[in-house]
């Protein structure tokens, strides 16, 4: 099997995106990979550090090589918004693919520092490190706990973006552009500043370091349709998916429970469908159809 870094090298330069799709849960994994299976696409799992103390790191990493046997297809792992060194050290030891560092909250120079550490232990186990310059927004709905609303100030500037990834040689860099976590109660989504994307990627690519690196768009989930595509046109490489799998998981799940049904594999099997479906959405909108 290629590697994860084959994968996003690949599609950088053809212009495609790379879906992680997050879980805490089996039956969730269930109807991502079917999805992937469908439309023979290479996929991330993604477990926030909450989801992967929910299921477990090693019992993730698990699940990750039974289906990757299994399928035969390019399925792999990441420790996604890891807050500390700590935590992402474990999950490279319990054999991740790729971790991300967020120190968005951090001062620049504090990120640095951290992720230079993450990267040295990361890259001698020849795992995919994700940085994260700026900061994203959590939505209004309170899906997420806290409701962060992003200024102008919270974006990503394209000179410190270039500053992260020369000095901590990070792999990918998750970059602020207007998304947040969780969709808006009134269905508002997010209009991306594609504006600031172009300055990054230009940036990062016109500098005298000569790096090509793919960029993340964080908080997919209620992100437009046309941004989306534009966003990849501009160099963004790998899209995190949570919010919109877990609303469609729920929403069945408490349709089947409605009906008294009380055996798992027969009040599961909708909500499976339910997240397979999302996933398929995402997967086609990505380009990442037929590119395992
Ligand atoms: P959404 O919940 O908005 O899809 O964002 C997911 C994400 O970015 C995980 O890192």
């Amino acid at each position: 099997m290629k590697s994860l870094k084959y994968y996003l090298q690949k599609a950088y330069k053809e212009k495609w995106a790379i879906g992680q799709f997050n879980f805490s849960d089996f039956s969730q994994v269930k109807g991502i990979v079917q999805a992937a299976r469908n439309l023979k696409a290479p996929i991330i799992l993604g477990t926030s550090e909450g989801e992967s103390k929910f299921i477990g790191l090693e019992e993730a990493v698990a699940i990750r090589n039974v289906l990757r046997k299994k399928t035969g297809l390019p399925i792999f792992l990441n420790l996604d918004h890891g807050k500390s060194f700590e935590y992402l050290k474990e999950a490279i030891l319990a054999g991740y693919d790729m971790v991300h560092f967020d120190g968005s909250k951090l001062l620049l120079d504090e990120n640095i520092k951290i992720s230079k550490k993450v990267v040295k232990l990361a890259h001698g186990h020849n795992i995919v490190v994700e940085g994260e310059v700026g900061r994203f927004g959590t939505d209004a709905s309170k899906l997420y706990t806290e409701k962060f609303e992003i200024k102008e100030e919270d974006l990503t500037k394209p000179k410190e973006a270039l500053e992260y990834l020369y000095q901590t040689d990070a792999d990918i860099l998750a970059v602020s552009i207007g998304t947040f976590h969780g969709i808006d109660a009134e269905v508002n989504s997010p209009k991306l500043r594609l504006d600031r994307l172009k300055e990054i990627e230009n940036n990062i690519t016109a500098s005298k370091f000569g790096i090509k690196i793919p960029l993340v768009l964080h908080g997919g989930s209620g992100t437009l349709k046309e941004d989306t595509q534009e966003a990849i046109k501009l160099g963004i490489c790998k899209i995190n998916i949570n919010t919109d799998i877990r609303i469609a998981f729920a929403k069945s799940l408490k349709i089947e429970l409605e009906k008294n049904e009380i055996t798992p594999y027969k009040y599961f099997t909708e909500p499976i469908e339910a997240v397979q479906k999302v996933v398929e959405e995402k997967i086609r909108l990505f380009g990442s159809d037929r590119k395992a």
